[in-house]
């Protein structure tokens, strides 16, 4: 077993690294306060190929495995969370999707443009009365001629407002339940497509999140992914590359918090001392760190695995549910490390705090990872 990146993965790491502390980090708080997109931060990241890293370099991508990927959106979530998800759902949920199940014909149609950071993807799942209960669809799509004609809203879709394309989940047969759902490439100036409500959020702010409303949208039969019905297994699957993305996010705003607190336990002085001499201060960073290098070694086991076109399903659900509840529990330290000034917005620790709240949230509550996990188990055992 090596425990070591290879060369090329050191030097990605060291490229993305020193980008996101230049270009990334420094405006990160402004973003969140304002909540703008970070069109520039994208721009940048399109330029250093991070927008497509696992799309070969035929379909113009960067040909790097799942790894590569988790290691460089990790340095990027250190740097801004908001632009790491932006990041992860064109790469892991967008591309990733069309890549496993798209014709040749989509891929060459929906795919260089995407891996250039030229145009923006997102992945509508959610909807308003459907998020954990991912089967129970409200969204139809009836087959019209060369069309299909889908109706329906889907809520909290990152990306949505700027997205040019998104896979979207509707049901072709609602009495088939699971089995009635298929997925299709819909673009934004389809007719009948329209960005509906854009969230306030606690969190992740400069991302950006919207209702994708779908009244009468006429998108072209050829768009469809796979088969009629193979809409929810194509959801799952992806999901399965997505939460990897979400376990390396969590991560790295795991990292930038601990590595700002232990930072200032040893700047700050209490009773004569720096404060990262008390035994009190020190079991706090001690548990931080094991829960970052934990998180780090079942997040790296689960993209090595999926990098080999292994069956990750429960293995990235282990990776995001421990990452995001790590996440959590660091940032949540950290301020407590920072004392008053963790909680003011003069250091970023209370930022990274909101921001990861959301990774136990989106592409699979913690609850549904647990659910997935025990249901892997409990078959493993009874095979
Ligand atoms: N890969 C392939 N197929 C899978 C699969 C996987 N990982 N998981 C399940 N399936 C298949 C099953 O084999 C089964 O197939 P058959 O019908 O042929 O037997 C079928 O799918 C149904 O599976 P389940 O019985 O397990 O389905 P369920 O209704 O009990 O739901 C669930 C399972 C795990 C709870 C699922 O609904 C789920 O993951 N929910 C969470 C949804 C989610 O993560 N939403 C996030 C939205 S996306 C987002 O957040 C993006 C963003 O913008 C950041």
């Amino acid at each position: 077993m090596n425990f070591h990146l290879n060369e090329e993965q050191v030097m990605l790491q060291t490229m993305v690294r020193e980008f996101a502390a230049q270009e990334i980090a420094p405006k990160a708080a402004k973003l969140d306060e304002s909540s703008e997109f970070p069109y520039e931060a994208v721009k940048k990241m399109a330029d250093l190929g991070l927008m497509g890293m696992m799309v070969p370099a035929e379909l113009g991508g960067g040909g790097m495995d799942v790894l590569s990927y988790a290691i460089a959106l990790e340095e990027i979530a250190a740097a801004c969370a908001s632009t790491a998800v932006t990041m992860s759902v064109n790469n892991s949920l967008f591309l990733s999707c069309l890549m496993n199940f798209a014709t040749t014909v989509q891929k060459q149609k929906y795919i260089p443009e995407w891996a250039a950071g030229k145009k923006l993807g997102a992945y509508a799942l959610s909807e308003p009365g459907t998020g954990s209960d991912a089967a129970n669809q409200r969204t139809t799509a009836v087959r019209n001629g060369n069309t299909y004609i889908l109706n329906g809203t889907k809520n909290f879709i990152t990306n949505g407002p700027q997205a040019d394309a998104m896979i979207v989940f509707a049901m072709t047969d609602r009495e088939k339940k699971h089995k009635g759902i298929s997925a299709f490439i819909v673009e934004k100036n389809f007719p009948g497509y329209q960005v509906g409500k854009v969230e306030k959020k606690l969190g992740i702010r400069a991302s950006s999140t919207s209702e994708i409303v779908l009244k009468n949208c006429e998108v072209p039969a050829e768009n469809i992914l796979g088969q009629e019905s193979d809409g929810f297994r194509i959801a799952m699957a992806t999901l399965d590359g997505g939460r990897i993305g979400i376990a390396a996010q969590a991560l790295g705003i795991a990292r930038a918090a601990f590595e700002a607190a232990v930072k200032y336990s040893t700047q700050r002085e209490a009773f004569g001392q720096a404060i990262s001499q008390f035994q009190g201060i020190q079991w706090k960073l001690a548990d931080m760190a094991m829960n970052i290098d934990a998180a780090r070694l079942l997040m790296y086991r689960a993209a090595a695995m999926k990098s080999k076109g292994e069956s990750v399903t429960k293995e990235a659900a282990m990776a995001k549910l421990f990452a995001s509840e790590a996440a959590n529990m660091v940032t949540k330290e950290a301020i407590q490390v920072f004392g008053g000034y963790g909680y003011c917005k003069e250091y970023p620790v209370e930022r990274y705090f909101r921001d990861a709240k959301i990774t136990e949230i989106y592409e699979g509550t913690s609850e549904i990872q647990r659910i997935v996990i025990a249901r892997q188990v409990l078959k493993e055992v009874t095979s």
